[in-house]
């Protein structure tokens, strides 16, 4: 016979057991809301021959550094020194879509803006803007099937268009998203595109009031050639036009914030905001050289929820699922470079 106190003991760490399990099992996102778990989508990105030591989206690019020229013209919304009138520096990396840090540039559908700002420990802002204004779909487990049915067959190399129209047609609310993709033209540089925050923020004021808000980076030049485009360089044609352009003067962008109205719903990123609403330009990002030390960007994670005080993120499911899958990400190609296992281009 065995004695009550070690069948209670056996139960109590049965239990505790069971509950660590499940803990786990949780933060995996088994159970729950949480459907797509960071894992599953850096596994779908990176596919079955990682480029390791690289991001696992986002792969190919080009790191710079720059001035943020704040007009001060925000300040009155934000506790953030960042809007200020003044200067603060900034890291940036210009990049395409894709998991391949080989790609062709020319080729790629989505171009994009990222920035690390830093004016101090409670001032650090990271942002990755993309070209389009808005996101297809609005929840991380739509995104995730947006992305399954957009993989080409392994066999084929090509997207099932049938598939693709059914998607569409079971998710209205990429209708705004397509009307954007059918009317968009990539530009011939990097520096010539406009770049989108998509996902809503908050901004809070001196007395604790906010306002949600999107920002964009808009162009300052237009250009409409790439002059590599029809050479043997062109699968670097557009890091070798920023090259070139930085060793004349500078990229310069101007950054927007358009503020929500009530009508407006911050937490779904397939929605425009009407042209009608507030624009304020914050300042002008002034990018001025190629960052040379590879390590500077790879080292980097544009997590979008690094946000400096007087920012907050909004309830959007997409910037946590965005936030986890970047730190994966981060996580995978630290390790590999730590271990001297990257791949060399
Ligand atoms: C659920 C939706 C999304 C997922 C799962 C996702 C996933 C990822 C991952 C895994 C990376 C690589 C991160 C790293 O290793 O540093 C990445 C990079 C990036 N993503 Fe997303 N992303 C999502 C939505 C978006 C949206 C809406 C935007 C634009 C507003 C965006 C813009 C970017 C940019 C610009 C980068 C490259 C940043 C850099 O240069 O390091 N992503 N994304």
């Amino acid at each position: 016979m065995i004695p009550r106190h070690k069948v209670t003991s056996v139960a109590i760490i049965g239990f505790a057991v069971i509950a660590l399990i499940c803990a786990f099992l949780y933060t995996a996102g088994v159970f729950g809301n949480n459907q797509v778990t960071a894992q599953q989508f850096v596994n779908f990105q990176q596919g079955e021959n990682p480029h390791l030591g690289f991001r696992r989206a986002h792969a190919k690019g080009v790191c710079v550094r720059g001035d943020f020229i704040a007009t001060g013209e925000l300040a009155a919304h934000t506790r953030s020194t960042l809007f200020e009138a003044g200067s603060t520096p900034f890291i940036g990396r210009f990049s395409i879509g894709g998991g391949n840090p080989s790609a062709p540039d020319l080729e790629s559908g989505v171009r994009s803006l990222a920035l690390s700002f830093d004016a101090g420990s409670d001032q650090q802002w990271r942002t990755a803007m993309n070209t389009p204004p808005v996101m297809a779909v609005g929840t991380p487990e739509d995104f995730y099937a947006q992305l399954q049915t957009l993989m080409p067959d392994p066999e084929t190399g090509q997207r099932n268009p049938e598939r693709i129209a059914e998607f569409f047609a079971n998710h209205p609310e990429t209708e705004n998203f397509r009307r954007w993709s059918a009317q968009y033209q990539p530009s011939g540089s990097f520096a010539s595109e406009q770049y989108h925050s998509i996902n809503a923020f908050y901004l809070i004021n001196q007395q604790g009031e906010q306002q949600a808000v999107r920002w964009a980076a808009v162009p300052t030049v237009q250009i409409d050639e790439n002059q590599y485009a029809d050479t043997d360089q062109a699968a670097n044609a557009l890091a070798l036009d920023v090259r070139d352009q930085l060793e004349d003067g500078t990229i310069v962008f101007d950054l927007v914030f358009t503020l929500a109205s009530s009508d407006d719903d911050e937490n779904n990123p397939t929605q425009p905001w009407p042209e009608s609403r507030q624009q304020i330009t914050a300042g002008q990002l002034v990018i001025r050289q190629l960052e040379q030390d590879a390590a500077i960007c790879n080292n980097l994670n544009f997590d979008p929820l690094i946000l400096p005080r007087g920012m907050q993120a909004t309830n959007d499911p997409i910037l946590r699922a965005r936030s986890a899958s970047y730190a994966e990400s981060y996580r995978r190609r630290a390790r590999e470079t730590w271990l001297g296992k990257e791949q060399q281009q």
